[in-house]
């Protein structure tokens, strides 16, 4: 050795300061570290999120999210049916409908027929034991992008509710399990609470998505769903501004009492501590949505050579669960599942 420790480094000794407490004590075997594992992930967290498009027998790429694609619905059923069977509890669907089916209003949301609904109907029959959530916003519908009705520069509030509202009833129709309502405008949960319990829809319930952050993350999802060209603007004037936590507390509050089941963080990982403030305030069901940007730097990474792509999907997972998440809806669900059981 060419250097050695001197007095230099301070007089106090290793037991001295820590007065013989080691926390390393309970690292120093795989035995000892599994018996004080504080949190655990399992496939009863997981929540699937799906890309669907028209068609028969398609399985498109999705060029940001390598390992997603876009499924027409047979494909849908046979992926659901092999998730089923993992455990997976539930998944979420999200559209990617033709381009000449969107108009200012989003106005397809009010067709019975629709994909999403058509997709419900189809997956339902088939697999009938798992969950299905169903995102009630414009977004997919819209000629423009945005989660609701566009008049003069203006996302008009309760024209919009009004008709997720009407959308929502046709989800429920359709055999959706539970409503994700996931525009951020005002009202939207108690409006649509009513709406559904006025027809005949009192058991299906809604997981707002409470906390929905204007985030650079969403960017491989609006790709997915092909809204990525459409998009003018942004959506600050609906989703809330990241540097706003006391603002979550107040939104998450506001869909409780307008009647939410669940409540929603989303993105993910960037928003840990929301969720934390959350679970603490509320001790509702609360979830996190592992968003696409956010699967998407991992893949890359992964991809590069630069994580271990597996430990880096097993470890963020984890993190949700530290932080009070009930569950966390991720691209990575059947990975995970499949990971789990082996
Ligand atoms: C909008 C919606 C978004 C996502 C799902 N629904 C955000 C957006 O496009 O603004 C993002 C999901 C993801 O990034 O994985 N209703």
């Amino acid at each position: 050795n060419r250097f050695a420790p001197t007095k230099a480094a301070g007089t106090r000794t290793v037991d001295e300061v820590t007065g013989s407490r080691r926390l390393r004590r309970m690292r120093k075997a795989a035995w000892s570290r599994r018996l004080v594992q504080e949190n655990h992930l399992t496939v009863d967290d997981l929540i699937w999120p799906i890309f669907l498009v028209d068609g028969e027998n398609v399985r498109e790429p999705i060029a940001a999210m390598p390992g997603v694609f876009r499924m027409s619905i047979d494909v849908a059923i046979r992926e659901v049916e092999r998730a089923a069977k993992l455990g997976i509890p539930a998944i979420a669907t999200f559209p990617n409908v033709d381009l000449s089916l969107r108009d200012v209003t989003g106005s397809l949301i009010l067709d019975p027929d629709n994909l999403t609904n058509r997709a419900t109907r189809a997956i339902k029959a088939a697999v009938p034991e798992i969950g299905i959530i169903t995102d009630a916003a414009l977004d997919p519908f819209t000629s423009h992008g945005h989660d609701g009705v566009l008049r003069d520069g203006i996302i008009v509030n309760d024209e919009t509710v009004e008709q997720v509202a009407a959308g929502a009833v046709l989800q429920a129709a359709a055999g959706a399990d539970i409503i994700a309502p996931s525009d951020m405008m005002d009202g939207r949960i108690g409006v649509i609470r009513s709406a559904l319990d006025d027809n005949g829809f009192q058991d299906v319930a809604i997981m707002s998505y409470a906390t929905k952050f204007d985030s650079a993350f969403y960017g491989p999802y609006r790709d997915a769903i092909g809204t990525a060209g459409l998009l003018k603007g942004d959506k600050k004037t609906y989703y809330i501004n990241a540097a706003n936590s006391a603002e979550a507390l107040r939104e998450t509050e506001q869909d409780i009492l307008e009647g939410t089941d669940m409540v929603m963080v989303k993105p993910g990982l960037p928003y840990l501590d929301i969720v934390r403030l959350l679970k603490d305030a509320f001790a509702l069901p609360t979830f996190a949505y592992q968003v696409s940007g956010e699967y998407s730097m991992i893949q890359a990474a992964a991809a590069n050579g630069w994580i271990d792509g597996e430990r880096a999907m097993m470890e963020s997972l984890l993190a949700f669960k530290r932080a009070g998440a009930d569950g966390i809806l991720t691209y990575f669900a059947p990975a995970v599942a499949e990971k789990l059981k082996g």
